[in-house]
């Protein structure tokens, strides 16, 4: 559980609420698991990318800070994205954007696979892979203040009421991505389902570390690609809604 004083000083009141919410709900004890078991199979071409290139690419857990200036050729800010699926947005963002280092997790061995061998066909040197729960990650891995951003792009909607204590953007959860952040440092979210899209607002807006840089919902940032749930919910007829914070 994310206790108040572990945000930072500073904290107005408009979070008390939110605060209650989340000792009443027991976020970030480990047992709260924001993802859905996917089905899909993983292929032959994926294993063997894992087996054989998993060792390049995917940082091992331990319960230490990351010691960031080890894991890239060269060092930069770094960007984290959390639930990158198929990392279809990922490759290419880093890709467009070489200033930066990038930190992918996702849980999904497929997603794993299918990013490596992106990674191996498009040579990029500046993504690493944490095949792990966003949130075990956030917490034990990722110093204080050492993220240039952080992406949420299309977090699993959990749209039943009593499974909202599953969403990644949930008070307790944006403020410990908050904590993550540098100043100045900047947290992107896009989702398709509006509610869910008010419902992580509402959650960014409480954290006082952060600040609406459009005021309300955000445009398109143009160097972000299509990702494939987008494109998904795009071919069924929904449109995104899109975040911008940034950490004061
Ligand atoms: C709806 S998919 C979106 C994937 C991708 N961002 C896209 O837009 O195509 C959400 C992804 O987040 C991953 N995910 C959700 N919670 C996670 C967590 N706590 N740790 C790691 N991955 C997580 C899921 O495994 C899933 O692949």
């Amino acid at each position: 559980m994310l206790r108040p004083e572990m945000e930072e000083k500073g904290q107005g009141q408009k979070s008390k609420k939110y605060q209650s919410m989340s000792q009443e709900i027991g976020l970030i004890d480990g047992s709260v698991h924001s993802f859905v078991k996917r089905s899909g199979r993983i292929t032959e071409g994926q294993r063997r990318a894992i087996e054989s290139l998993g060792p390049k690419y995917i940082i091992p857990y331990s319960d230490k800070f990351l010691v960031t200036e080890t894991l890239f050729p060269q060092i930069k800010p770094i960007i984290l994205e959390i639930g990158f699926g198929s990392g279809q947005a990922t490759w290419r963002i880093a890709k467009e954007r070489p200033e930066f280092n990038y930190l992918g997790i996702e849980v999904y061995a497929p997603g794993v696979g299918r990013l490596i061998m992106d990674l191996e066909l498009h040579v990029i040197e500046n993504v690493r892979i944490l095949q792990q729960d966003a949130i075990t990650v956030l917490k034990h891995m990722i110093a204080p203040a050492s993220l240039a951003g952080i992406h949420v792009f299309y977090p699993d909607p959990w749209p039943k009421k009593r499974h909202h204590k599953r969403r990644l953007m949930q008070y307790p959860i944006v403020c410990l991505m908050a904590q993550k952040l540098i100043q100045g440092g900047y947290l992107y979210c896009v989702t398709d389902i509006e509610e869910y899209a008010c419902f992580a607002k509402d959650s960014l807006d409480a954290c006082s570390l952060l600040e609406n840089v459009y005021g309300s919902f955000a445009p398109h940032q143009q160097w972000r690609p299509e990702t494939r749930f987008e494109n998904l919910a795009k071919e069924a007829g929904s449109e995104p809604f899109e975040l911008f914070y940034k950490k004061n």
